[in-house]
């Protein structure tokens, strides 16, 4: 009988002490909603004037993503030198990074310790990246590199860090950040879902190599929003694996323009499904918008291409298909509507295709470019396509027949 009784007593307490702590979290949780926690770099021993702050956004970083509240990190007005550094997820809540200070990366490529980027954030949920208050200017000083980097010469470019690198983000954004001078591409975004580039600003002067502005790969939902991208290489280039992207009110130029591909040069190559390019303005860009695959390359499969509501300003090659190549007729759908303004070259309107494998369900409708030049008007070359014509074309198409090389 007396044990019985303590067995029960027992459990009373033991339910008791369970049903409190349930109540106390709640309690918690419920006192707490409306809480952010904050971590302030400065707090962590960064200090603005040019001192190093590579150590103390890390940690302020780390104890930002392991908050069990919602985190803001803070990063005050100033000059700020860092290191290559990695902020890396999962983390137990949102995290909100703000921006204010600007920050100068090393300038010798050899103090990057063989880094593949200057900043990288990687598997994060629910991740804002923003400049605040005019500032958020990341300088990757990358003058130095840029000589270093031979690609004509020695056929092959060096693999300097990029700015940034975003791997594995998810439902993220990142906005109002200014990518200056990278040492080679701006930004690269892999392995992302549901991720916003909203008023991004990079610049690199025309003449830089291979910095290209914001590469995609293996990613489903990545929306580019505004904002200007003038580099030496490709504004946005679309890699494979590249599903459901949107590019919308951005200004380009100068640099390569937006291209998809090169595609095909490895197999195994995941298809683009689904590109978007809305409300652009391309300024003094090689090229508008363009489409590359391999010569001979392996099945590389992209479908849904869809340019639309476009500005050429001076644009040397503004329509440009260069599929030379395409098995099993899997490039599907290329579609370039309302595309109007000046053409640096005669040629404002190229689409080339396999002789073996003809495009099909190529569109152009609504285009009026005009020749910058004095020698005669804009000319349109095709080879291996008859496009579908939708209302106005100027120049009228096709009109010079060109035969591809393979
Ligand atoms: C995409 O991410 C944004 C920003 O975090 C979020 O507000 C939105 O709900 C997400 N969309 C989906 C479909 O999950
Ligand atoms: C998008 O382009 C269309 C056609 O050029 C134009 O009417 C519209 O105002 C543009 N929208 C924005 C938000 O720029
Ligand atoms: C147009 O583009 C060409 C070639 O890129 C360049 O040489 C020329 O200066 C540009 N014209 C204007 C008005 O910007």
């Amino acid at each position: 009988m007396a044990t019985n009784f303590s067995i029960v007593s027992l459990l009373l307490i033991v339910l008791y002490l369970f049903a409190s702590n349930v109540k106390a979290q709640r309690n918690i949780a419920i006192a707490t909603q409306n809480k952010i926690a904050y971590f302030d770099i400065t707090r962590y021993g960064a200090r603005p004037g040019n001192a190093d702050a590579s150590q103390a956004l890390i940690n302020a970083w780390k104890d930002a993503c392991a908050s069990v509240y919602p985190s803001r990190l803070v990063i005050p007005k100033g000059l700020y030198t860092l290191r290559p550094v990695k902020l890396l997820g999962p983390c137990k809540n949102r995290v909100r990074v703000e921006v204010a200070g600007n920050f100068q990366a090393p300038v010798n490529p050899a103090q990057f310790g063989g880094a593949d980027a200057w900043v990288k954030i990687e598997r994060v949920d629910s991740l804002t990246f923003t400049g605040v208050y005019g500032g958020g200017f990341f300088d990757g000083n990358g003058e130095i590199a840029w000589k270093q980097n031979d690609c004509k010469g020695t056929g092959t470019c060096m693999s300097l860090p990029y700015n940034f690198r975003f791997n594995y983000l998810t439902n993220s954004v990142i906005a109002h950040i200014s990518s200056v001078d990278s040492k080679l591409f701006h930004i690269n975004i892999f392995g992302c879902k549901n991720l916003t580039l909203l008023e991004m600003k990079i610049t690199a002067p025309r003449t830089s190599l291979n910095t290209d502005g914001i590469h995609i790969g293996r990613s489903d939902g990545v929306y580019i929003i505004g904002g200007t991208i003038r580099t030496g290489d490709d504004c946005v280039s679309v890699g494979d694996g590249t599903k459901n992207l949107h590019v919308e009110k951005v200004t380009c130029g100068p640099g390569h323009g937006i291209s998809v591909g090169s595609l095909g040069r490895y197999l195994n190559e995941e298809s683009v499904v689904g590109v978007y390019v809305k409300n652009c303005t391309l300024v003094n860009s090689d090229n508008g918008v363009r489409i590359k695959t391999w010569l001979n390359s392996y099945q590389a499969v992209a479908s849904e291409l869809h340019f639309e509501d476009i500005i050429m300003d001076n644009v040397t090659n503004p329509v440009i298909l260069d599929q030379t190549y395409c098995v099993y007729n899997q490039c599907k759908a290329r579609v370039f509507k309302r595309i109007r303004g000046t053409s640096a070259s005669k040629v404002a309107i190229r689409m080339v295709c396999s002789r073996n494998v003809p495009c099909q369900q190529v569109v152009i409708g609504d285009i009026n470019l005009k020749y910058n030049g004095i020698d005669g008007p804009a000319v349109s070359e095709c080879g291996n396509v008859n496009p579908t014509i939708i209302g106005q074309i100027n120049p009228s198409p096709c009109t010079k027949r060109v035969s591809d090389t393979a």
